[in-house]
């Protein structure tokens, strides 16, 4: 008989190291199965039941995953961000489309052997968004799930095609099946802004600049910052980003209209990060250097997304604004970090 358990890809990564926490905080008994192609830190790998240091593009490797566990949820976190897929576009189509097919089949085949569903939460991006200058993206404001989606990195490409591949195996995979089966694929996507953690620094991302920038200030390194001060994105602190994941786990799927939700929690300009990181680290040496084609990046990514589906359907409510999220959690949670 196989094992029930949870399965989270990408374990290794920021939202990994946060999730896998909170989840065996919150149930001390909860089976994590956790896959990276790094292997977890031994903190992390104590908290799981099986840690595997493989790849999501190993179809032998997904196989036996399949033969020896039942899984009720998948976190799928594993992905190559924005930057990265950018300098190997290949790449990241490779692990970013065909590695999420790979755990949607793994989903739905499960799915259809016990006869239940099989949740699936895929954390999708703002990336997602193209807006064609800054004049325009100013003027939008807000976006809105279904405003603007014409991405213009490889990374936003993937994550939209994504979202689709996960609405269509939520709501018709395999439709003219003579016999439906009993179970499907209950897909659930989030789309992140930019992330921001106390504990682990991003990597590979066009929104790095803003975690970037407190981690060295909080080491006391130079920073050079690859956008211009009055660059905006939305931005979320990494504890509001575990919450929305667990909170759409849990919520049951009839009281959701669609199959993925924006959620914020603030907007904020590279300066506004400076101020609140020279305030907290007087010391801090910052110069702002564009990189012009970043900058391009993230002038076609919204300043702000309209989450008020999220909050009306599942309750959705960040509990940290920016001024919250530096002086309660990031200020005080990296001064200790790096004190040690
Ligand atoms: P991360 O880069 O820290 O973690 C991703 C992890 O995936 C890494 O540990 C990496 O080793 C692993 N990985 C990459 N390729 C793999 C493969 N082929 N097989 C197995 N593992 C592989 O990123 P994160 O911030 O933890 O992001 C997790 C998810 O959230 C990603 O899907 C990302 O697109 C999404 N997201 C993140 C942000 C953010 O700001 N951090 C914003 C929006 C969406
Ligand atoms: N923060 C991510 C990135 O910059 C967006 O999903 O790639």
């Amino acid at each position: 008989m196989s094992t029930k358990a949870v399965l989270i890809t990408g374990a290794n990564g920021e939202i990994g190291h946060g999730l896998i926490a909170r989840l065996t905080e919150q149930h001390p008994a909860i089976r994590i199965v956790a896959i990276d192609v790094h292997p977890l830190s031994e903190e992390l790998k104590q908290r799981c039941h099986e840690t595997i240091a493989g790849d999501i593009l190993d179809r032998v490797l997904i196989d036996r995953l399949a033969a020896f566990y039942d899984f009720e949820t998948i976190y799928h976190l594993a992905a190559i961000l924005s930057t990265k897929a950018e300098r190997e576009p290949v790449l990241g189509h490779r692990v970013n489309v065909d590695g999420t097919l790979n755990l949607l089949e793994l989903a739905a085949r499960q799915a259809r052997a016990t006869g239940e569903n099989v949740k699936f939460l895929f954390p999708s991006s703002i990336a997602v968004y193209g807006l064609p200058d800054l004049e325009t993206k100013m003027r939008a404001g807000k976006l809105k799930e279904a405003d603007w989606l014409v991405p213009r990195t490889m990374y936003g490409v993937n994550k939209y095609y994504c979202e689709q591949l996960g609405r269509y195996y939520n709501w018709y995979y395999r439709q003219i099946d003579p016999q439906p089966a009993a179970g499907h694929v209950d897909f659930r996507s989030l789309r992140f802004p930019g992330l921001i953690s106390a504990v682990t620094l991003p990597t590979g991302g066009t929104s790095d600049y803003g975690p970037e920038m407190m981690h060295m200030a909080a080491q006391g390194k130079a920073y050079d910052c690859f956008v211009t001060e009055n660059a905006t994105l939305p931005f979320m602190a990494m504890p509001d980003a575990i919450n929305a994941l667990l909170k759409l786990e849990s919520v049951p799927a009839k009281q959701l209209t669609q199959v993925v939700y924006n959620i914020g929690a603030f907007s904020v300009s590279a300066k506004n990060f400076y101020d609140v990181i020279k305030t907290a680290f007087p010391q801090a040496q910052v110069q702002f250097k564009p990189d012009p084609l970043r900058q391009k990046i993230v002038e076609s990514w919204p300043a702000d997304v309209d989450d008020s589906l999220a909050r009306k359907e599942w309750g959705w409510k960040p509990e940290y604004d920016f001024t919250r999220a530096f002086n309660e959690y990031l200020i005080p949670a990296v001064k200790k970090q790096y004190r040690k």
